[in-house]
């Protein structure tokens, strides 16, 4: 078959060629979107990560391929409707990094409560002093969970071992869970309003996209902060920069942002012919990376060499069970 691996690491590609020894493979850095298929059109499989496209109009150049593996959890960069209707099998990485994601929720969290930013830009400037440092205790504060899956239970967990109070929403309440890992379920504006750190565990889709909007922000206590490490459409950028402007909640962590395809090619919006509303929320985004209350990470909660290995470890499998007709981690 021809395989072809795009946004790929040098030290990928030898654990590939060694599990797939008769398959015509093509190894790519770079990310597949419309204008960069190239000469890879007789693709069959086709394996990718979150920066890539696979929208109409890259699958419309791949006339052959049969599936597509992302590297990751999320798949909200893959047109799955289109997929189902040229009969395209699409494969996830489902729980590769399940503590990974929560850690870095909480690095996040702990940056913002303990200003670890601000000190540490502060001593490295040769300024050794602890005025306009203090922070506040995670410990008895109540953190409100969006979405108890894989990552919101481990951080669950996490939250815990803290000593926080955790409340959580979820569309798909687990009664058994709550007992197990000591939180309760809430409505979602009842945890809105409760809690002290407000933390975004779900997929983004038709009903999760701007979940969180003004309204809900309205709900939030002043002294709240902010964590999403899920995807960027889930809230509200016009909404959140707003509340923050206005100083409606405290602070934010974001490792994802809205639009945050054009951040990474900063330099291509420009020459882009891009519409007014992902223009605004393009510039708001920047609004939110001069805050000083706001932590912005480049979508990097994934990013540990364990993660990674664990990618490339299931993604294998995905390919091979296709292959064989035994098909696993299947999306669609
Ligand atoms: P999961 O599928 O295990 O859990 C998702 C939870 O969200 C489920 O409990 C589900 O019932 C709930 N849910 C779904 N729709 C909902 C709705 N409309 N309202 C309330 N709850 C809803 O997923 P997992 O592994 O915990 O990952 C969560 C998200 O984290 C992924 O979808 C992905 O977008 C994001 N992620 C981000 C990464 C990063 O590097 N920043 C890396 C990996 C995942």
């Amino acid at each position: 078959m021809n395989i072809g691996f795009f946004e790929l690491e040098p030290w990928e590609k030898e654990i590939l060629q060694k599990n797939f020894p008769k398959d015509n493979l093509f190894f790519s850095n770079k990310k597949i979107v419309e204008g960069s298929v190239g000469k890879q059109t007789n693709l069959d499989i086709a394996v990718a990560f979150v920066k890539s496209q696979f929208n109409k109009e890259v699958l419309d150049k791949l006339p052959k391929i049969k599936m597509l593996a992302t590297m990751s959890t999320g798949y909200d960069h893959i047109d799955l409707e289109e997929c189902k209707r040229r009969k395209i099998t699409v494969c996830n990485v489902p729980a590769y990094g399940i503590n990974t994601v929560a850690e870095q929720a909480f690095a996040l969290i702990l940056c913002l409560s303990r200003k670890i930013l601000t000190a540490a830009n502060q001593t490295s400037k040769g300024t050794f002093r602890q005025k306009g440092l203090r922070g506040f205790d995670l410990k008895d504060k109540v953190i409100g969970v969006i979405g108890t899956g894989n990552i919101g239970k481990h951080v669950i967990k996490i939250a815990n071992g803290f000593g926080m109070k955790v409340i959580a929403f979820d569309a798909f309440k687990n009664d058994k869970l709550q007992k197990e890992f000591n939180f309760k379920y809430v409505p979602l504006n009842t945890l809105l309003k409760t809690c002290d750190i407000l933390t975004i565990h779900i997929p983004e889709n038709k009903d999760t996209h701007h979940l969180i909007n003004k309204e809900k922000l309205a709900l939030m206590k002043k002294t709240a902060y902010l964590i999403n490490t899920s995807r960027g459409g889930i809230v509200d950028t016009d909404a959140l920069t707003k509340a923050l402007q206005k100083k409606r909640i405290a602070g934010a962590g974001l490792d994802v942002l809205e639009e945050e395809k054009d951040m990474f090619n900063g330099d291509k919006v420009v020459a882009k012919d891009i519409g007014k509303e992902e223009m605004r929320t393009v510039l708001e985004n920047h609004i939110l990376l001069e805050m000083p209350n706001v932590i912005v990470t480049p979508h990097n909660a994934f990013n540990t060499q364990e993660a990674m290995e664990r990618i490339l470890d299931t993604t294998i499998k995905n390919i091979k069970g296709f292959k064989k007709g035994r098909k696993i981690n299947v999306v669609q």
